[in-house]
């Protein structure tokens, strides 16, 4: 009989769940992996710019590392930045190993670039397909290698288990047909919180339930107030917040207000190539003053051949819209985009619970500071992947340090009642429009108090019973209102109009934690 440790649960299917499931059947582990979508539906499917890692022949690690750090406003850990820069190289050789087919030029991979690179380091593939061509190639190499993968089966809970782990509870998406597995460890991959925003670049899957499920078992999150706007989705009434990759103005497209002005010079030395939070910021203060829905990127100065060989993705979506982005300016917005935070992890993938590890999206390694430099999160999963792979193989005790500032959130008493769409609607248009790109103390208590609110009415009310969607929901999103309501300064992608600044004292990480006596690693 296989020894249950030898036989890890890996929740979520992106490109960290499945390099996981690959890495582990390669050391000799017998993993499942669970997803509540189809394998394919994750955010890495929609990735498009690349994967970024110095590979270039002008490029280094240190550079990659020098540049990553800066974008990163202050807070990036400089350990986890090393790692994630140094070892990027062996993992995109992992990927070529399991057929990712990069662009090449001349027999040479093609490089793109994004902005605050200082160089061309963004490995694609498909153009700008890096993330489909990624999740394809993963799935197939995952259903060859025999690896068990259930699609519509989701965690519902993480019951306090033993040395080998947490006891996962599994159900079908819609509560049905509850399942207590037996204790093993168990990885959360199940990626951001996007489409918890009412304007979002991700698939409906991403709502952060793994991070709400973590936290409900006691696992420390941190860095929940950072979630990144992308500064360029496609911005038209009644059509979805298409992602207009980064690597379009990597290329040379630049953004104009109505009167055509490009309203970035100026305002950063880099311009439109400013790291992502200046750009969403400029963005969003243009159209409060212009009081328009969009500013426009104009591509319209590239070659047109380029511009639909390098971007096929971008440009049949648009002419699916009937633009032709060669003749006429993209109406953009920023839109929520990707969770800096999550499940706090050491540099190991593990978390503050023996035998939970997580990584993606979902884990917060601190390797992005306040603001993520663009192309390096599908690079990240697998970089700390790989390293918690290794864990899942030969566990060794740790865990993340815990943050300077800790809060403890009281658990929610629970009332039970039945959960309902129109209240996932609710915290979707509340954590954009108060929790949002610009925020403020007023609007962020108002919204707190409210996500608190649904926690409690929604959070189950007797045992035995499992936190739904919505209670899930509702506790994440009073996790990103209540960090961004403590941390009283700006920094990256958390701007407050009331602390419009960086303060020194704020040069730290925040975590939050269940109020409830810390369980430790024996
Ligand atoms: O613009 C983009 O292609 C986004 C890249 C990223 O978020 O890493």
């Amino acid at each position: 009989m296989v020894d249950r440790r030898e036989r890890p649960l890996i929740v979520g299917s992106g490109i960290a769940g499945l390099y996981v499931a690959l890495r582990c059947r390669e050391l000799g582990l017998r993993p499942t992996v669970v997803t509540k979508g189809r394998l394919e539906e994750a955010n890495t499917r929609y990735a498009q710019g690349g994967i970024a890692a110095a590979v270039g022949p002008d490029d280094t690690v240190a550079r990659h590392f020098a540049d990553t750090v800066r974008a990163g406003a202050g807070l990036v850990d400089r350990a986890a930045a090393r790692v994630l820069t140094g070892e990027a190289p062996a993992r995109i050789a992992d990927l070529v190993r399991y057929g990712v087919p990069f662009d090449t030029v001349d027999g040479r991979i093609a490089l793109g670039r994004e902005a605050a690179h200082t160089r061309a380091r963004l490995l694609h593939a498909g153009g700008d397909a890096t993330g489909s061509s990624i999740e394809e190639t993963l799935k197939r190499r995952v259903l060859e290698a025999g690896i068990e993968a259930r699609e519509r089966t989701s965690l519902r809970a993480l019951l306090p288990g033993g040395k080998e782990g947490p006891v996962p509870v599994l159900s079908a998406p819609d509560g049905s047909g509850i399942e207590v597995d037996q204790p093993r460890p168990v990885l959360v991959a199940t990626g951001g919180v996007g489409s918890l925003y009412r304007q979002s670049t991700n698939p409906s899957v991403t709502t952060g339930e793994g991070i709400a499920i973590a936290f409900r078992a006691g696992a420390l999150v941190s860095d929940m107030e950072f979630v990144q706007f992308h500064p360029t989705a496609f911005a038209r009434e009644g059509a979805p917040r298409f992602l207009i990759t980064e690597a379009l103005r990597g290329e040379g497209a630049v953004l104009r207000n109505e009167a055509g002005e490009r309203f970035l010079v100026g305002r950063h030395p880099d311009a439109e190539l400013a790291p992502r939070d200046v750009v969403a910021r400029a963005i969003q203060e243009e159209l409060v003053r212009s009081g328009r829905l969009h500013v426009l990127l104009d591509a319209t100065a590239l070659p047109r051949d380029r511009l639909f060989a390098r971007f096929p993705s971008v440009t049949n979506f648009l002419l699916a819209y009937g633009l032709d982005p060669s003749r006429e300016p993209i109406p953009v917005a920023p839109v929520a985009h990707y969770m800096i935070g999550g499940v706090s992890t050491d540099l190991e993938g593990r978390s503050s619970l023996p035998g939970l590890y997580a990584a993606g999206e979902a884990a917060a390694t601190g390797v992005h500071g306040a603001n993520r430099l663009g192309s390096n999160s599908l690079v990240e999963g697998l970089v700390f992947g790989e390293r918690a792979a290794r864990q899942l193989r030969h566990p060794a005790p740790g865990g993340p340090a815990a943050p300077e500032r800790v809060i403890d959130v009281r658990p929610p008493a629970g009332e039970g009642r039945p959960e309902e769409r129109a209240s996932f609607e609710a915290i979707r248009s509340a954590l954009w429009e108060e929790v949002g790109i610009v925020r403020s103390g007023p609007a962020l208590r108002g919204a707190l108090a409210r996500f608190e609110e649904l926690a409690r009415r929604t959070a189950p009310a007797r045992a035995g019973a499992y936190a739904g969607p919505v209670a899930n929901a509702a506790l994440t999103a009073g996790l990103i209102a209540r960090a961004a309501l403590a941390r009283t300064e700006s920094r990256g992608a958390h701007f407050r109009t009331d602390f419009p600044r960086p303060l020194p004292a704020w040069r730290r990480h925040l975590g939050l934690r269940l109020r409830a006596p810390a369980r430790r690693r024996p």
